[in-house]
């Protein structure tokens, strides 16, 4: 595939990826979990894998320099993705790379894959545990642009979902609104009630009772999400399926002595140095992550 022999030539010849694929025997308990975002979304994803494993030292690195991706090309996201994650991984070392981004994934997974010889998670969305829980049989997939139209997630629901009316709905709105309120910005109920309406003003919205949310923004809106949908309306998400597997794909390995040393060591890498980001100290701190980088 062009786009993965590019990937590798601009990163790296093949015989030096090699270098991410350590044995057990050869991670040091300090080998960060590397989380990756386009912005604070994959905050919520975070949280999750915090939970499960809060001895692990973590880097939660966010693209804001060319945030928002879900306005971005198919095409400008697999080249981008894949060359960010090479340098990030190259600077900090990861055991593991969570791309906690549902736009990235659903375009770049296999690219990142091919790129580097690392463990890659990716973030999808949560298509099968909706469909299974729906009652109506109708769901909703709430996510970016990019990510609902992409070919990802028409096998989803083509294998997971096949006999249920499935609403697809893009709101950059959304994942603006959750970027502000991380800032310690109010968000106003009619703004998120306005971001919704489109599923619901959709032929058949009246019998959806699962909405996915397919993009890791959006549980960062979880209660206010949930005030504007009609009562009886689920919201399902992917972040506590993504922290299980990545608890599974490092069960064995080397962590911190110490619950919660990784925590105190937590690092957030931004790709821009914007002049709000002082405004996320706050929320940043929240999920442990004390130190902030640059790229
Ligand atoms: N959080 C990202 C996702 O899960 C995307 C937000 C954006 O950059 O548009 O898709």
């Amino acid at each position: 595939m062009a786009t993965c022999r590019a990937v590798r030539m601009r990163l790296a010849p093949r015989g030096a990826l090699q270098k991410f694929l350590r044995p057990v025997s050869a991670l040091t308990p300090s080998a960060p979990v590397l989380v990756f975002d386009s912005g604070v979304g994959g905050l919520s994803v975070l949280a999750e894998i915090r939970a499960l494993l809060p001895q692990a030292p973590i880097v939660y690195a966010a693209d804001n320099a060319w945030h928002p991706y879900g306005q971005k090309s198919e095409h400008e996201i697999a080249a981008r993705v894949p060359a960010l994650l090479g340098r990030l991984a190259e600077r900090y070392h990861p055991r593991i790379i969570v791309i906690a981004c549902n736009t990235a994934a659903t375009i770049a997974l296999a690219d990142v894959r091919a790129a580097l010889d690392l463990p890659i998670v990716g973030t999808v969305p949560a298509v099968k545990p909706a469909a299974l829980a729906s009652v109506n049989r109708a769901i909703a997939v709430l996510g970016t642009a990019a990510t609902v139209r992409q070919p990802y997630v028409d096998r989803l629901v083509a294998e997971f979902a096949p006999d249920c009316l499935v609403i697809r709905h893009g709101s950059p709105e959304l994942v603006a609104l959750a970027e502000a309120k991380l800032r310690g910005t109010p968000v106003p109920a009619e703004a998120i009630a306005a971001a919704v309406a489109p599923i619901f003003a959709q032929a058949g919205a009246e019998r959806v009772d699962q909405i996915v949310l397919a993009c890791t923004h959006f549980p960062l809106l979880r209660d206010e999400l949930a005030a504007a949908c009609p009562p009886g309306v689920a919201l399902v998400d992917s972040g506590a399926g993504i922290a299980r597997r990545t608890a599974f794909l490092t069960q064995g390995q080397p962590w911190p002595d110490l619950p919660g040393e990784g925590r105190k060591e937590g690092i957030a890498v931004f790709t821009a140095n914007t002049p709000d980001l002082p405004l996320l100290t706050p929320a940043l701190n929240g999920y442990g992550l004390t130190r902030i980088d640059l790229l």
